[in-house]
């Protein structure tokens, strides 16, 4: 017997939304073709991933019955206490002196998530409904953006400049949405604030506060709080200049600031256990969300990072994984300046894994282009900066950059994938 054949109109609405994420097919190539230079993927170092302290850790935990029986039993749906606390301590010690208001930093306003993309999707669930909008960096995270099209949340896009959002086209952002009478279907400004996916930029710390109270301003039009929801994923690998505090940090942060962090890339991609910190409001909700979801993230894998960061392992891991990161982002410069023209114009970024590059506007960058193609043709992968666009009726897309990752790729890699992409823009200039 044949299986059934599911019409389109028996799937949900947002089944059918649902469209091929750009990650999966971008993973996937990577994976099926190992000799690909992949400048696109966002897996991280490979090569520095805590082998040895993440056995250690695990003999440790499974060496007694006891806490090998915490770790390998259900936990709760906000997540482990020891790893909770761990975390704050932490994230206060990256504010330094700005953490003024301990309430924003309370223990309690956390939930531990799979990945801080799972909290992405569940803040995104608790707060948006169909024809909702939500503000983005234009560029912007493009995973998601798949969470806000499925959805079926609209998306404005707010230019990155250096240091960060431009604010008066924030505000301009905001005055149209005013005047159309939209702002009580604006929710939240999403803002990637360290060494951004993809564009590598770090937002400063007084544009954080400036946007903040732009969303402010305009609130009571909305008739509702309009939040800012800092992803720090990134914040971690820093390789050069001086900590910039988190939003968490300013007036009002307790009951407008949403932010989420991750132990992906300053740990270990395969654990892939992140945490959110929100006000109390919304927490209530997102629990119950995550209760009905998966009430609770793996146990044994919290317990693996809370003895990590307990032990010292995991502080004495980050040394080296930024040196990796900023000499992997050295050889990747020395190649584009080595290689690429002159009118190709990218930034060099302070941390993360990321470069973007500006092509001259005549080369498109898209999946089908001829640059994408010739590219590939000589096994080399990039994100076309399109990816990285919301659909945004007030403009029309970029189509001439690409988000260069120096993650995965090794150093004599990363030079080689950069000189190849060299001879086809010269090909192409
Ligand atoms: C900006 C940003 N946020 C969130 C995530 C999700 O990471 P994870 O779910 O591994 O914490 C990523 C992953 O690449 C990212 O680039």
């Amino acid at each position: 017997m044949k299986p059934p054949i599911h019409s389109a109109s028996s799937l949900s609405k947002l089944g059918q939304r649902a469209t091929e994420p750009p990650i999966s097919w971008l993973m996937k190539m990577a994976i099926d073709r190992p000799q690909l230079i992949s400048l696109a993927a966002g897996f991280t170092d490979s090569d520095s991933l805590p082998v040895d302290e993440a056995r250690a850790l695990m003999n440790e935990m499974l060496g007694s019955a006891n806490s090998g029986r915490a770790a390998l039993q259900y936990g709760s749906t906000s997540g482990d206490a020891d790893l909770i606390r761990l975390t704050i301590e932490r994230l206060l010690a990256l504010e330094g002196a700005k953490a003024a208001s301990q309430r924003a930093y309370d223990p309690q306003r956390v939930v531990i998530t799979h990945g801080s993309q799972q909290f992405l999707y569940l803040i995104s669930e608790a707060l948006c409904d169909p024809g909702d909008i939500v503000l983005v960096e234009d560029p912007t995270y493009f995973v998601f953006l798949g969470i806000l099209q499925i959805h079926g949340v609209r998306t404005r896009g707010v230019p990155v400049t250096p240091d960060g959002m431009d604010l008066t086209a924030l505000e301009k952002v905001l005055e149209s949405l005013r005047r159309r009478g939209e702002l009580p279907k604006l929710k939240l400004l999403y803002l990637v604030s360290y060494f951004q996916n993809p564009s590598g930029v770090t937002t400063a710390l007084e544009k954080k506060e400036a946007a903040l109270k732009l969303l402010r301003r305009y609130e009571r039009d909305a008739g509702h709080p309009i939040y800012l929801l800092e992803d720090a994923a990134y914040r971690e690998l820093r390789f050069s200049g001086p900590e910039i505090p988190s939003a968490l940090s300013l007036p009002n942060a307790s009951s407008r600031v949403i932010y989420t962090g991750t132990y992906s890339k300053p740990f270990a991609t395969g654990v892939r256990v992140g945490f959110g910190l929100l006000p109390e409001t919304l927490l209530r909700v997102v629990y119950r969300i995550k209760g009905n979801h998966d009430f609770g993230t793996s146990n044994l894998l919290q317990r693996l990072l809370a003895m990590a960061m307990a032990t010292g392992r995991y502080e004495k891991h980050l040394p080296l994984l930024r040196r990796r990161y900023a000499s992997k982002a050295a050889a990747m410069i020395e190649a584009l300046k080595q290689h690429f023209p002159s009118s190709v114009q990218w930034l060099a970024p302070e941390g993360g894994m990321y470069i973007w590059a500006q092509l001259p506007k005549a080369i498109q960058t898209g999946p089908k282009s001829k640059f994408f193609r010739r590219v590939f043709a000589r096994d080399v992968f990039y994100v076309p900066g399109e990816f990285c666009y919301a659909e945004d009726p007030a403009r029309s897309k970029p189509r001439h950059e690409m988000r260069l990752s120096f993650g995965s790729a090794s150093e004599s890699n990363i030079r080689e994938g950069i000189a190849r992409m060299g001879a086809v823009l010269k090909e192409l200039t």
